[in-house]
């Protein structure tokens, strides 16, 4: 069969034979075993919906074994065989080609080479899911095969409810993940309402189809650490005069030096990062498979196993002002302790163990080898569990030595201040702004003695100005294609640049040295695809320069999208919206605003998200896609939506009092008639004081 030919045909009419699966490939943890007799046999029964009667005695014994073997009923047997990557386009069989446009983007989602556990349907994060279960999608893409442009289909995490009558201007597909009765929204009842196969979890981009690989964590830790260096510009300069300071930094980023931890998954775009942003990294990774491997791929320049090396090498570089990112192959607080004993002098620091994750590999404590922790982890997880609390805590107190020094640090998402509270670190800052434990805190409230990453810079910096992680694919899937938008993204962003205000000519400034640097960075893994950070202006004006493009016959289609971590898709308190502070970052209403509004402004689909990141009941998030196909409706639609998408959120934000979410709104209103924006009039602070 072609194709074209097992793609309509959905579910086969044949049972297909035992699946026997690869061992080499990088298979999904083992899930906890947390149901009943009784729901396991209800997650059997679940499982076998999906297939004729006639199977079901043999199914029943082989998924029965899937729940035992992996806590989860993924239904490997009917894997297709075809080869699992995005076509171009023309490839799919399709009366639609938005919904052809969503084949390709699952598809890609689901390519080995992009997906973590490709078998489990796993595109990143150790849990974010496409599908839960192969049978979903067989269903789904055989439904996407034959809707057309007056149909939409609804999918429960996963799970294809059915395609509904609509119309064109409506969306083809509406995603729902891991929505749940906010009480039944525990890290357990995930457990259990996944194996029962009724939810999943879908990340941000997994569940949503718009997962582009490792460039977007790349670009959004660059913007970063850039952000990081400029934030303490004046800062450095006057860390020159700082006590024990025996290497000041030089002009520029240039020798100006940035310690952090984590060679994995996301953290391994560190160094990189460190290069394009033009500083010196040094990254500790205590597994030397992980550091070994980043170094292969050229993510990393310098490998580096003992301490006494790394002084040396660390000291020669900030001397001659170099740009160059080294991995020590060992524990980070290791580096921070004999950096601090050696003077060498830390500009930015962060952290990017999986401290999300402590007791189960994700930290790993001082003292201890990685074959000896994860020895304990098995055999003594109390004991290891005392260990990664004792080297919370001495980790912590050597970044507290080195931000006496001047150091700037900040909390990258990874929990680590969250835990190391917890080991009872000197992580918060009392009333006379001393560094203390919670313990020593008492009946004080206390704040975090570090700022998190979106408080600080991406926050204030970038999505309280409206720019976010915008991104596009190129469905013809040539690369001459992504080259000729690459060019034109850069040729728009200069043309805005001439008018652009003071506050963003930076943001805009660094995204043309992006774009035009983009093809040179060799970050495309999987589809054509490219992400930049843009502001309203930027993305609608970058989007109708495509949709003209390919209304020319210059570019084949384009589908859009973003990251749900972005200025107003995502409510998630302790991360994209950790910068609001008028009590509403535990609210969702932006989110859900957000894909509502979204879809009846013209995207070709959206999805809400509960969890993504952070965890489950931790965040909600939402997002989109968007086929440009060149027409005159395309050109409305990206222009209805993306503007709503984009000031939705700085909406919320400014009314949340932030300033440069203020201005950025304001100067929206004026330039926009038909944009009327709730403002809140400011208060004087002395007025509260002897309220209450
Ligand atoms: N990059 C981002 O933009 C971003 C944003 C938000 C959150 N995060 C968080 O960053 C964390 C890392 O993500 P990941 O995908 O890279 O995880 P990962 O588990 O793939 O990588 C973490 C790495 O840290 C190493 N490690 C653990 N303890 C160590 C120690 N004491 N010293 C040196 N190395 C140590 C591990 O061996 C592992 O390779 C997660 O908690 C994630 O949620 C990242």
């Amino acid at each position: 069969m072609t194709f074209k030919e097992q793609i309509l045909q959905g579910i086969p009419n044949e049972l297909p034979p035992k699946y026997n699966y690869s061992i080499e490939v990088n298979r999904a943890p083992k899930r906890k075993d947390v149901l009943s007799k009784a729901e396991k046999q209800l997650a059997v029964k679940n499982a076998l919906r999906y297939f004729p009667k006639k199977w079901h005695g043999e199914l029943a014994v082989e998924f029965a074994q899937e729940l035992k073997d992996f806590g989860r009923i993924y239904m490997y047997r009917f894997k297709p065989k075809y080869e699992m990557f995005a076509r171009s386009i023309s490839e799919y069989s399709a009366k639609s080609s938005q919904a052809a446009a969503i084949m390709l983007m699952i598809q890609n989602n689901l390519n080995p080479a992009v997906a973590q556990h490709p078998e489990e349907l796993i595109t990143y994060g150790g849990n974010g899911a496409v599908f839960q279960n192969w049978a979903q999608y067989l269903l789904t893409m055989q439904y996407l095969a034959n809707m057309t442009d007056e149909q939409t289909l609804h999918m429960y995490s996963g799970h294809p409810m059915g395609l509904f009558p609509s119309s064109k201007e409506a969306p083809r597909v509406v995603v729902t993940n891991g929505m749940m009765i906010p009480n039944y929204s525990k890290p357990d009842d995930w457990e259990k309402f996944s194996a029962l196969g009724v939810t999943q979890y879908g990340q941000m981009t997994a569940g949503s189809f718009m997962y582009i690989g490792p460039q977007g964590i790349v670009h959004g830790t660059t913007i970063t650490v850039m952000n990081a260096f400029r934030k303490i510009e004046s800062s450095l300069q006057n860390s020159k005069n700082k006590k024990n300071a025996v290497s000041p930094p030089s002009e520029g980023t240039k020798g100006r030096l940035f310690v952090t931890s984590g060679l994995g998954g996301m953290s391994g775009a560190q160094p990189k990062a460190g290069n394009i942003a033009g500083c010196i990294t040094v990254c500790a990774e205590v597994n030397p498979n992980a550091a070994t491997k980043r170094h292969e791929q050229g993510w990393v320049d310098v490998l580096i196993d003992n301490l006494e090396d790394l002084v040396g090498r660390v000291k020669k570089a900030q001397k001659d002002g170099e740009v160059v990112s080294i991995a020590y192959i060992g524990n980070v607080v290791e580096v921070w302790e004999g950096f601090y004993e050696k003077n060498i002098f830390i500009d930015v620091g962060s952290d990017q163990t999986s401290l999300h994750i402590p007791w189960t590999g994700g930290y790993y404590p001082v003292g201890m080898s990685y074959k000896e922790s994860n020895r304990m982890i098995r055999e003594a997880p109390e004991q290891f569990k005392e260990k990664v609390q004792e080297s919370l805590c001495r980790h912590a107190e050597a970044i507290n030595k080195h931000a006496e020094r001047g150091t700037y640090f900040f909390d990258y998402g990874n929990a680590f201040l969250l835990e190391a509270s917890r080991a009872d670190a000197k992580v918060f800052l009392n009333n006379k702004n001393e560094k203390v434990s919670s313990s020593s805190l008492g009946e004080e409230a206390g704040r975090w003695a570090y700022p998190s990453y979106v408080q600080d810079i991406l926050g204030p910096m970038c999505f309280d100005y409206g720019f976010g992680p915008f991104r596009w694919v190129c469905t013809s899937g040539k690369p001459e294609d992504l080259e000729k938008t690459d060019k034109i993204a850069a040729e728009v962003l200069q043309d805005i640049m001439k008018g652009s205000p003071e506050e963003i000519q930076l943001q805009m400034q660094d995204n043309v040295t992006w774009i035009k640097n983009a093809k040179e960075n060799n970050l495309v893994v999987g589809s054509q695809a490219r992400i930049l950070y843009a502001d309203a202006e930027g993305r609608a004006k970058i989007a109708k320069a495509f949709n003209d493009a390919v209304s020319k016959g210059d570019i084949g289609p384009v589908v859009l999208g973003r990251d749900h971590h972005d200025v107003g898709g995502t409510d998630s308190p302790y991360r994209e919206t950790s910068n609001i502070y008028d009590g509403s970052k535990f609210t969702a209403d932006m989110a859900m605003h957000n894909v509502i509004g979204d879809s009846f402004r013209g995207a070709t689909w959206v999805s809400i998200h509960n969890g993504g990141g952070v965890g489950w009941g931790e965040v909600i998030n939402g997002g989109f896609g968007m086929l440009l196909d060149g027409t005159k409706e395309a050109e409305e639609r990206l222009k209805n939506m993306l503007f709503f998408d984009v000031n939705n959120g700085i909406a919320r934000r400014s009314w949340a009092r932030n300033d440069e979410a203020l201005f950025a709104i304001k100067r929206e209103m004026q330039r926009t008639l038909n944009l009327k924006v709730t403002l809140p009039n400011l208060v004087e602070d002395e007025l509260l004081e002897n309220l209450f």
